[in-house]
């Protein structure tokens, strides 16, 4: 009999666990050996499957959901930020869009605190020297990194990543957290947290700045040269938002000509390219865009995006719409996506 279940198409692997559930309530095809899909195997999905349930890997721009015919009625993401899906021609074309939001806050946060702690600390160069036998044992003076303890981490961007580094931090390292976000935030004063009126308010203040808003086009290069020279001679940068937020060659310089302490990243402008020279110094940690990497929260986030799938197919509401089925506009313009 043949199988009259929607036809989902998932463009990466996902936990077995997700998959099983997919493979429950769709006529489901999976990525078996997890590469990322060409534009081609992209435009084939639209094509051929009534659901997509894709990654950021995944550069769904407005060309590609041009194809003819158009089958596709959801992309249903995986992940938080969707800044690579032209949401804009999704909602001219009637195509809903969704995400995962709020189960993965506690895992990026946590990833952003251990990627501070980590640069502050020295901690990777450190590790660098052990696994190349180069270590000749303790010395007072031996990379000596500088406390996070009492210090002040501005954060830029207060939605609920930002508010959940702003609590790790006050409480568990006891540092005052100031804070720029464009719209006023309520809930950042239970934590403690200050506003400040611009970005270069938290900048100047700071000895750590770390950045949690999207990629939107007014966030584009929101570090740039000028603002890295308004930070603290010293400061340090960390990114688990997205790396076009900062001006990648900028933030190099100011590493390079000494201004800053050290940058910690998840993100970058062209993933996975990273430039050489960013690899080459030794006051920058680099992890490969894992803020959200782990077991209960991948599958928690997998589960959200069959709920999305599962409720449009239903025709009920979407569980976290991002543009709405058929709708001509995007339900969460501007400011809102500002607060991730
Ligand atoms: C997110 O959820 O935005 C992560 O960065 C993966 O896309």
């Amino acid at each position: 009999m043949p199988d009259a279940r929607p036809v989902v198409a998932v463009t990466r692997s996902l936990p077995t666990e997700v998959e099983q559930v997919l493979a429950r309530d769709f006529a489901v095809r999976l990525n078996e050996d997890d590469h990322p899909w060409s534009a081609e195997e992209l435009e084939h999905g639209l094509r051929t499957a009534d659901g997509l349930l894709c990654t950021v890997t995944d550069q769904i721009t407005a060309e590609r959901l041009a194809v003819q015919p158009l089958r596709t009625g959801i992309l249903a993401n995986f992940g938080v930020g969707f800044n690579h899906i032209d949401i804009e021609a999704a909602a001219v074309l009637g195509i809903a869009v969704t995400n995962t939001p709020g189960v993965l806050t506690d895992a990026t946060a946590e990833l952003t605190i251990a990627l501070m702690l980590m640069v502050a600390r020295r901690a990777g160069q450190g590790e660098r020297i052990v696994r190349a036998g180069k270590w000749q044992g303790w010395g007072p003076t031996d990379l000596l990194g500088r406390t996070t303890i009492g210090r002040t981490l501005g954060i830029i961007g207060m939605g609920r990543i930002g508010r959940a580094v702003a609590r790790m931090a006050s409480r568990g390292l006891g540092m005052s957290v100031i804070y720029f976000n464009p719209s006023p935030v309520p809930a950042a004063e239970a934590i403690g947290a200050e506003p400040r009126d611009s970005v270069e308010a938290v900048l100047a203040e700071s000895d750590f700045v770390s950045l949690h808003c999207p990629s939107t086009p007014a966030t584009h290069h929101l570090i740039d040269a000028d603002r890295l020279a308004a930070m603290q001679p010293g400061a340090y940068l960390i990114n688990t938002a997205r790396g076009d937020v900062v001006d990648e060659s900028a933030l190099i310089n100011a590493l390079e000509n000494g201004h800053l302490g050290g940058a910690a990243l998840d993100v970058y402008e062209a993933e996975p390219e990273v430039p050489q020279r960013l690899r080459q110094l030794e006051n920058v940690v680099l992890l490969p865009h894992m803020g959200s990497a782990t077991v209960e929260t991948r599958v928690a986030m997998g589960l959200k995006a069959a709920a999305n799938l599962a409720a449009f197919f239903r025709g009920e509401p979407l569980p976290d719409p991002v543009v709405a089925p058929g709708v001509s506009a995007p339900l969460r313009p501007g400011a809102d996506r500002t607060r991730r």
